[in-house]
């Protein structure tokens, strides 16, 4: 709720949802805006209050801020050289092509990149005047990759979100720009950063890795140091579309009317191709357009029974490279009609213009086949609307395997838009699908896009941006936690059990997720099974002393009786340092269940391959316990714990003033040692020598005992490096809140012991 004009969710666009235009008479009126970024914060925004920020599409003066479908709008002012430099240079002409694999040449020019800074830095300034005490303000796109640093400084009270809604290219592109560090350190003023897939969000961790130097845990960036370090989380969060929406709309009997009126008028084409896109080098459009020009002369299409309806919306129509593919579409389109077209029935029917919602739904209603054919999209949203509209589990998506959407669509036909033979070919199995095979797929389609619909994406994003601990905002006089190395009492954690002594007798009946049951049940038929799990914060709560950190009564019973089972494999799998793993689980000297300790790098079974250290590595932990032993010696108080591939400072429980000056110079020590790892959390730093983590532990121990499937259940960003690892037949379960990458969550303890029972019962134990 706006709070005198300050709001408590704030969005930031390069673009406001409609454009301002000015008709030759004078007039004013406002456009939709293009884009799938504008079609999906619209929905999300229509369910919410807040404003959003952006610019008004028109060079000069701002508009004053207005209300618009019950939000407001705040447009941003750009002069003409600024949306020379900063929209059609830098973000169009610099950035867009080394994000999407450099189809064209990306240009570089100092002068745009001073717009882009510029125009970015007058964004955080409106973004911090509009956003009330500790509101969230969510910037999107890579129009405004610096805003959340800028905003950062002018108000650390507020929680940064960031989504890409392009890919993020693989550091060896990204590393071409000259200003790939500020570009990086503008977006790690974020708390947390989306991106369409996991691979662009690995993409954007390496490049902080390998071009900052940055550690990088799970799905965590380390970003800053000193006393001002924080944990950035980087993690997929595919965006979707308004399901709902689009199914309910294409049924309704105008646009069914409609979609038969298309039909009709292009002469009832037996089959009818559809294709819908900004006019962008991305989207494949010559590619499909040369695969169906080889089908019409090859003679496996015939002109004068088929219709392809190639709608290409204007887009950055000052900009070289988008001037010469219109001329090029349209050229090949005029040939084609030309040669194949008959009189009433159009070969291609070409429009260079946008619609309305409706119009659209009718179109896709039409379409017996969807033609998609990026050569590389962060997702493509209208692949999403056309399966959305098909409430008769009707019709056909060509979809490129270069695109987000591929990830959840599998059931499409998929193609190669490089591989013009492959192409033609998909585009003829989709046109001679039978009814079945198109319901089929289409069933399965609807049900992906029905689950992870728009909403559950603005849901996920927030909440994985709610979900973050206040301890990483700074600005509310909290430090960083490392959940990882400090197990810390959280209160208003839902994870946390309290005492360590609670007997399950006391606790809530717990009820599954159905899907979990189902998981769990079908995994537990299997002759070879891995059960793990991590230990703080899974078996055991997590307390304010890990010296005490104990397994609730139950779990270590439950992973005993399953390791008596045939063909069953357990382990428990730990950050903590293997002697001490064994101390607090009991298991020392167990001889089914294996403890991995040191997050890989120790364990008690030859079948994961604990890591001598290289001679290397040994010198270095060698001047890493030196340089923290004077640190130590600076700081009576300060305690070191020495791992076998690292050595911990710990500061608990000190005068704060000497706990932040032997933590600040313990990180100086591995700025300058550069240890594989350093993690610093509450009251810790952790240095490592080795990289291990718990995913390699993992398919090691799997591998080396035959299991066909992997059960893992872990809450922390160590975790999601198992998670990660692991396959889509395993069985993944992320404890508590938070991104993930695992396939289930449960909330607690409570429910983690529920799973191991229900996994004992289902496979033959008591
Ligand atoms: P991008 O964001 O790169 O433009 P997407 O496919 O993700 O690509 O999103 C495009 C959005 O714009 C979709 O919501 C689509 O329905 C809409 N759209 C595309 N072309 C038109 C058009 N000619 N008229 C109206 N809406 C359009
Ligand atoms: O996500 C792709 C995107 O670039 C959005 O940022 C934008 O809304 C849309 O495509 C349209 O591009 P433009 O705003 O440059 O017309």
């Amino acid at each position: 709720m706006p709070v005198d004009d300050r709001f408590e969710l704030v969005i930031a666009a390069n673009r406001l949802p409609v454009d301002r235009v000015v008709a030759p008479d004078g007039s004013v009126g406002w456009h939709r805006s293009p884009g799938g970024l504008v079609t999906a914060m619209e929905s999300v925004m229509a369910g919410r209050d807040g404003v959003w920020v952006g610019w008004a599409g028109e060079p000069g003066e701002a508009p004053e801020p207005f209300d618009e479908a019950g939000m407001r709008l705040h447009p941003i002012a750009l002069s003409a050289e600024e949306i020379e430099g900063y929209y059609e240079g830098f973000s169009n002409d610099t950035l867009w092509p080394i994000y999407h694999d450099v189809i064209v040449p990306a240009q570089f020019h100092r002068e745009w990149w001073h717009a882009y800074r510029e125009v970015n830095e007058r964004f955080a300034q409106v973004l911090a005047e509009v956003a009330a005490d500790g509101a969230t303000v969510w910037v999107h796109d890579y129009q405004l990759q610096l805003v959340p640093a800028f905003l950062r400084q002018l108000r650390p009270d507020v929680r940064i979100g960031w989504f890409n809604h392009i890919p993020f290219p693989p550091v060896e592109l990204f590393a071409q720009l000259p200003w790939r560090a500020a570009i990086l350190e503008g977006l790690l003023g974020a708390d947390f950063l989306g991106f369409q897939r996991r691979t662009d969000a690995g993409n954007f961790r390496r490049a902080c890795r390998q071009l900052l130097g940055m550690t990088v845990r799970g799905d965590t960036v380390t970003a800053d140091s000193g006393p001002d370090a924080r944990l950035v989380r980087a993690a997929g969060v595919p965006i979707s579309t308004d399901f709902k929406a689009m199914d309910r709309l294409a049924r309704t009997p105008e646009v069914r009317e409609r979609a038969k009126e298309i039909r009709a008028s292009l002469g009832d084409p037996k089959h009818l191709l559809l294709g819908i896109d900004r006019l962008d080098y991305t989207k494949g459009i010559r590619h499909r357009l040369k695969a169906y020009q080889e089908l019409l002369a090859d003679g496996a299409l015939d002109g004068s029974e088929t219709t392809f309806i190639q709608i290409a919306t204007p887009s950055r129509e000052r900009i070289d490279a988008y001037i010469e593919l219109k001329e090029q579409v349209e050229g090949t389109v005029g040939r084609i009609n030309g040669e194949y077209s008959t009189i009433g029935s159009p070969a291609m029917e070409y429009l260079h213009r946008s619609y309305g919602r409706e119009e659209m739904a009718a179109l896709f209603l039409a379409a017996d086949v969807m033609v998609v054919t990026p050569l590389r999209d962060g997702m493509n949203l209208v692949a999403k609307e056309y399966v959305a509209c098909r409430y008769d589990d009707q019709g056909a998506l060509v979809l490129s395997e270069f695109t987000g959407a591929a990830e959840e669509l599998r059931e499409a036909f998929m193609c190669n838009p490089h591989d013009v033979e492959g192409l033609k070919q998909t585009l003829l199995d989709a046109i001679h699908a039978g009814p079945d095979e198109q319901r089929r797929r289409m069933r399965r389609m609807r049900s992906a896009v029905r689950r992870h619909d728009v909403q559950t994406w603005a849901d996920d994003f927030l909440s994985a941006l709610e979900a973050l601990p206040p301890a990483q905002h700074p600005g509310r006089g909290t430090t960083m936690t490392d959940p990882a190395t400090t197990p810390a009492m959280n209160p208003t954690d839902p994870t946390d059990l309290g005492p360590t002594d609670v007997d399950p007798q006391d606790l809530d009946p717990v009820d599954l997720d159905p899907g979990l049951r189902a998981a769990i049940a079908a995994v537990a038929g299997l002759d070879r099974l891995l059960v793990a799990s991590d230990f703080d914060g899974v078996l055991a709560p997590l307390v304010d002393d890990p010296s005490t950190s104990r397994a609730i009564p139950g779990t270590l019973e439950a992973l005993d009786a399953l390791s008596q089972l045939p063909g069953t494999t357990c382990a428990v799998v730990s950050g903590r340092d293997l002697e001490t793993l064994l101390a607090l689980t009991g298991l020392d000297g167990h001889e089914r269940i294996a403890a991995v300790g040191s997050h890989g790098a120790q364990s008690t079974t030859d079948d994961t391959s604990t890591q001598a250290l290289t001679p290397e590595q040994a010198d270095q932990l060698a001047v890493l316990d030196a340089e923290l032993s004077e640190v130590l010696a600076r700081h009576p108080g300060v305690r070191i714990e020495h791992k076998p591939a690292g050595v911990v400072l710990h500061t608990r429980g000190l005068d704060p003033t000497v706990a932040e000056e032997a933590t600040a110079e313990a990180l100086v020590v591995g700025a300058e040692q550069r240890p594989a790892k350093v993690l610093r959390g509450k009251d810790v730093v952790e240095m490592s020598v080795v990289d291990a983590n718990k995913g390699t532990a993992l398919l090691e121990l799997a591998a080396a005992r035959g299991s066909q499937a992997t059960v893992y259940l872990g809450d922390d960003v160590t975790d999601e490096q198992a998670f990660e690892r692991l396959g889509p037949h395993d069985l993944t379960i992320k404890v508590g809140p938070g991104p993930t990458a695992a396939r289930f969550r449960v909330t607690d303890a409570t429910e983690v012991l529920e799973v191991l029972e229900q996994l004992l019962s289902a496979r033959g134990g008591h």
